[in-house]
């Protein structure tokens, strides 16, 4: 059977990839950030993850205001990366499960979430940036990915309780699968950041979140797009996709490492590896 081994969550703030490209990780303020991720490398090292399900929110690159989906997931054998923000970079491919998606895709439709399928998608910058902070530098990943982008951009937006409980429904989705995989559900966004509003960072309701995110998911799900607007942020909404990631790692869980790191760039830089309590 499949089995949700772990949660991770990081922002993404593209200035991270652009350090990790150029092997400048102790040379940038924000070192201390990728030091919090020497944990999470031992801890992949250990439990071997199959398959890193990465929820995130394009940015513009697959989907644009004229063809913009509030649930998406990808159902391809490979995913492409895109431009980052300085002209396309080198081709790089990730590998895909496309048994899997399509099995996620059935059970979510069959639960009443009605999200797009996409055979083909380009890997936005949210995505890789959290998988190069996972596995460090850009060679071939260990894991297949299934991307799944929520709409944190342009409204109607997906309430907070909406993502929590599609992150159930992915929970429900994964566990029920009858082959053997290991999967890492990441969530990739925020906190708090507003790009045109640049240093708009709330480190007290940052803090919050991770705390909630362990221990009240629910609370944290009660809020409303507009309150979590103005407390963290036009941006700050990418907290949905830590919401999905908790949704779908269920149950009580255990911190392995977790680290709230501001300002990164004009963000609330934050990370955290969360377990499932056996
Ligand atoms: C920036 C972009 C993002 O997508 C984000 O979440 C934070 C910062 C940026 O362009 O600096
Ligand atoms: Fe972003």
């Amino acid at each position: 059977m499949a089995r949700i081994i772990g949660g991770l969550t990081t922002s993404h703030v593209p200035m991270i990839g652009r350090a990790i490209a150029g092997g400048r990780q102790q040379e940038v303020p924000f070192a201390p950030f990728f030091d919090a991720f020497a944990p999470v490398h031992r801890w992949l090292d250990e439990r071997r993850p199959d398959v890193a399900i990465v929820i995130y929110n394009d940015h513009g690159l697959n989907f644009f205001l004229d063809n913009m989906p509030t649930f998406a997931i990808g159902a391809a054998h490979a995913y492409d990366n895109a431009d980052e923000g300085w002209g396309p970079p080198p081709p790089r491919r990730f590998r895909g499960d496309p048994q899997l998606s399509w099995h996620i895709i059935q059970s979510l439709i069959a639960d009443e979430f009605d999200v797009s399928t996409c055979q083909e998608m380009a890997f936005d910058h949210a995505g890789i940036t959290a998988l190069d902070l996972a596995w460090e530098g850009h060679g071939d990943k260990p894991v297949a990915v299934i991307p799944i982008v929520v709409n944190a951009v342009a409204p109607p937006l997906p309430t907070p309780r909406r993502c929590y409980a599609f992150g159930q429904a992915i929970g429900r989705a994964v566990r029920a699968f009858a082959e053997d995989r290991r999967v890492l559900v990441i969530g990739s966004g925020g906190l708090s950041h507003e790009l045109g509003q640049f240093g708009k960072i709330n480190q007290s309701f940052d803090e919050y979140c991770m705390d909630a995110i362990v221990a009240d998911p629910e609370a944290l799900a009660r809020y409303s797009n507009d309150e979590i607007v103005d407390l963290a942020g036009a941006q700050g909404l990418e907290l949905i996709t830590w919401l999905v990631m908790r949704g779908a790692v269920s149950g009580e869980v255990d911190v392995v490492n977790s680290l709230y790191f501001a300002p990164i760039s004009h963000t609330g830089g934050a990370m955290m590896l969360i377990e499932p309590r056996d």
